[in-house]
């Protein structure tokens, strides 16, 4: 009998931790204070008597992002550095613009779940499901799809149409946290050891110099 309640209170508690995330609000908002000395998860609050319109505000996504870079894309993230009153809400979003064939390529967020919704083009999407298994699910969107990219997970986007493309992503976190996969790998600071890469991708030591080099 002991061992029947321990064990399902291992569960309760392994699935109140599996369904951890960003903290609910006790309060109506939290609007982040960056000048705070207090250290806490996530940011201090302002003081709410001191807050105005605009801590709820950004108004910098009016403009198509500067694709003008090696993968022809620019993600244009609204996050709590952003847009301060997101503090404590557990969501964010950015506008994504692409070039004809531009790539956001494969990257996770280590905080969140992304809702992919195309409002301009036709765009491919993927993502990889963990280990073993790796199986890679893919779809081609067209204007007016939503896809959901869950958390953590290695996904990418691509324009596959010869017109600019654009798409609004909204994330289940104030600060959802990016890696992208060949900048933490091959353009890390200071560089990972060459021969560690070239044994990991089962590569030789130029190839992945050649790659540390781009990065
Ligand atoms: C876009 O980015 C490129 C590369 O960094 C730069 O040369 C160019 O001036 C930028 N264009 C605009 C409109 O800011």
């Amino acid at each position: 009998m002991a061992r029947v309640l321990g064990f399902l209170l291992l569960l309760v508690l392994f699935f109140h931790i599996a369904m951890a995330s960003d903290p609910s609000p006790l309060q109506d908002f939290c609007v982040a204070d960056p000048n705070s000395q207090v250290s806490v998860n996530g940011f201090a609050c302002k003081n709410p008597n001191l807050v105005q319109a605009n801590d709820f505000y950004f108004g910098g996504l009016r403009t198509k992002g500067n694709t003008s870079n090696a993968v022809g894309s620019k993600v244009s993230l609204v996050s709590v550095e952003q847009l301060p009153g997101l503090n404590t809400l557990g969501i964010s979003m950015a506008r994504v613009d692409y070039e004809p064939w531009g790539l956001n390529p494969p990257h996770v967020h280590t905080r969140a779940t992304e809702l992919f919704t195309v409002l301009e083009g036709t765009i491919e999407v993927g993502f990889v499901t963990s280990n073993p298994e790796n199986r890679f699910i893919t779809k081609v969107l067209q204007k007016g799809d939503v896809f959901v990219f869950p958390k953590r997970l290695v996904h990418f986007q691509r324009n596959i149409g010869n017109t600019n493309a654009l798409a609004v992503s909204t994330l289940s976190s104030q600060n959802p946290g990016i890696v992208t996969i060949a900048n933490a790998v091959f353009g890390s600071k200071p560089d990972i050891s060459t021969d560690i890469l070239a044994k990991a991708f089962q590569t030789s030591d130029h190839v992945v110099e050649n790659l540390q080099l781009k990065f």
